[in-house]
């Protein structure tokens, strides 16, 4: 298994922050953003982890995080030279991937439980999503849900087929990158990951779980904040 976290996007809604600093490199508590998703990756065994950027961000990825030994992990990096999408950025993995499986976690997204058993226990052939309930499922990618399976997935709804979302945690067979080549960019001219995941499930391929635990998406001035205080209450427990 192969991780692969995504740094790069244009972070506009943390502007001011984001103008010169990268939106993974901000400041949760007592670590970089970043070091959240590859510690859930770590927490899953995975350690051959391939960062992807913008241009501009490369360089300050690279001296905050290094060789990745530090993590006892081995880091590759490379530039995705526009933010066209997440599915996008996930193509650019096919060589790095090697023929293997793949994990791909958003560089802004933080898991508080421990879910390194159900990163392990993927198994291809398929795809697995992550879903939690939320109070604002239209903002995100929404399954609409029939018993144990996902039937379909709806990116940003304006009426939610279910209270919950996928998150930024998804686990790929090798197929994936020959099902990225068959994508066109939707509406909003980006190559969606939503798209991949309903290949999926048309091939009846799909499987999911509910992510125990807090999951934040920090990608505003509100979450960001959130993200510090909920990581310094688990700090002052453990
Ligand atoms: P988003 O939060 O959807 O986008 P963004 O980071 O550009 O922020 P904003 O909407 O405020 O402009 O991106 C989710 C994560 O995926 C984030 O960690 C950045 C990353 N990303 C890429 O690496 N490449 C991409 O093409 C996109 C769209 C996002």
């Amino acid at each position: 298994m192969k991780g692969i976290v995504l740094a790069g996007g244009s972070g506009t809604r943390l502007r001011p922050l984001t103008k010169v600093v990268n939106k993974q490199l901000l400041p949760v508590y007592d670590k970089p953003l970043v070091y959240y998703p590859i510690e859930t990756l770590l927490s899953g065994g995975i350690r051959d982890i391939l960062i992807i950027s913008g241009p501009e961000h490369s360089g300050d990825l690279l001296n905050q995080l290094g060789s990745g030994k530090d993590f006892g992990a081995r880091f590759t990096y490379d530039i995705q030279e526009k933010p066209e999408g997440l599915a996008q950025a996930l193509g650019m993995a096919e060589d790095f991937s090697d023929g293997e499986p793949v994990t791909m976690i958003l560089g802004d997204n933080i898991y508080t439980a421990d879910i390194g058993p159900a990163l392990r226990n993927f198994s291809p052939p398929g795809a697995k999503v992550f879903l939690k309930e939320v109070p604002d499922p239209e903002r995100f990618g929404v399954p609409v849900l029939n018993g144990d399976r996902i039937t379909n997935i709806i990116e940003k709804p304006k009426k939610p087929p279910s209270n919950y979302c996928v998150t930024g945690l998804y686990m790929y067979d090798h197929d994936v990158f020959d099902i990225i080549r068959t994508l066109k960019p939707s509406a909003r001219g980006e190559y969606e990951i939503t798209d991949v995941n309903n290949v999926y499930i048309e091939r009846g391929q799909l499987r999911y779980e509910v992510v125990p635990g807090e999951w934040i998406d920090a990608g505003t001035f509100d979450s960001l904040l959130r993200a510090s205080t909920v990581i310094a209450q688990l700090r002052q427990k453990s």
